[in-house]
């Protein structure tokens, strides 16, 4: 399993990173079989696993859930635990609840923004911490793109320096300019991680719903479909369905 110094390493390599999304046993075992470096336990399963339209409407009852079956599924892959919404609404909560997802087997947490004396105190207990900015889908507004005036542009820059700086070894970069993507992986040790970042962070990650086509809603201007698993599956029920019909 990738720790996060192997991670850093890959980095200063220039060796790009593949992380994926998944939510349960099944698809965490092909995640891992497939090779990818890390997968991301993400709290978008309240939309695609749970059906909800935001990702405010879950909390740490559901993820506990999801992080096991995912540490099951794949065990010899670095799985990073999504803090939900308010789950790290202050140090030490976020501390007992990150805790609870390493003893299941995460090998690191990610959580949303830089909430006050947060990622210090997860970072004084010696806790990984994958940080997450840009488009921040807990508290956003509205789906945009973010960084694309030069204030929001430095706001986050700074932000990922500061995350850099309190000792972040990753830091997840959403929905930003490319060329904003790109100063900002420069400009840090800790690795970035693009989902819509542009194509020079130094690894991506993909919503699995999206990269496997398991949903027919449009997808977001930055993710590709690699295979049409929606298809794939109904396909595979309507034989089953039309073999359970046949007339003895
Ligand atoms: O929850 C999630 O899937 C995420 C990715 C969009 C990075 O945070």
């Amino acid at each position: 399993m990738l720790t996060p110094e192997n991670l850093k390493a890959k980095k200063s390599q220039g060796e790009k990173i593949a992380m994926v999304t998944a939510y349960d046993f099944a698809f965490a075992q092909m995640a891992e079989a497939a090779g990818v470096d890390q997968i991301l336990v993400g709290d978008s399963l309240a939309n695609t696993m749970l059906g909800y339209k935001s990702t405010r409407e879950i909390g740490m009852n559901e993820m506990l859930i999801f992080v096991a079956a995912v540490c099951r599924g794949a065990p010899n892959t670095h799985v990073v635990a999504d803090m939900p919404y308010l789950s790290d609404k202050d140090p030490q909560t976020a501390y007992d609840n990150a805790m609870r997802f390493m003893d299941l087997g995460a090998a690191s947490i990610k959580l949303e923004g830089t909430p006050e004396g947060v990622i210090e105190f997860l970072r004084s207990k010696d806790i990984p911490v994958c940080a997450h900015l840009g488009l921040l889908p807990q508290t956003a507004e509205n789906f945009k793109q973010k960084g694309k005036t030069e204030e929001e542009a430095r706001a986050i820059e700074e932000a990922a320096k500061f995350v850099d700086s309190l000792g972040c070894f990753e830091t997840v970069l959403e929905h930003i300019p490319e060329e904003l993507g790109k100063k900002i992986t420069n400009e840090v040790k800790s690795v970035t991680i693009g989902i819509g970042g542009g194509k020079f962070t130094d690894g991506q990650v993909l919503v699995m719903h999206d990269a496997l086509g398991m949903h027919q809603r449009k997808l977001p201007p930055f993710a590709t479909k690699f295979v049409d698993m929606f298809a794939l599956g109904t396909d595979g029920f309507k034989k089953y369905v039309d073999s359970v019909k046949v007339k003895p």
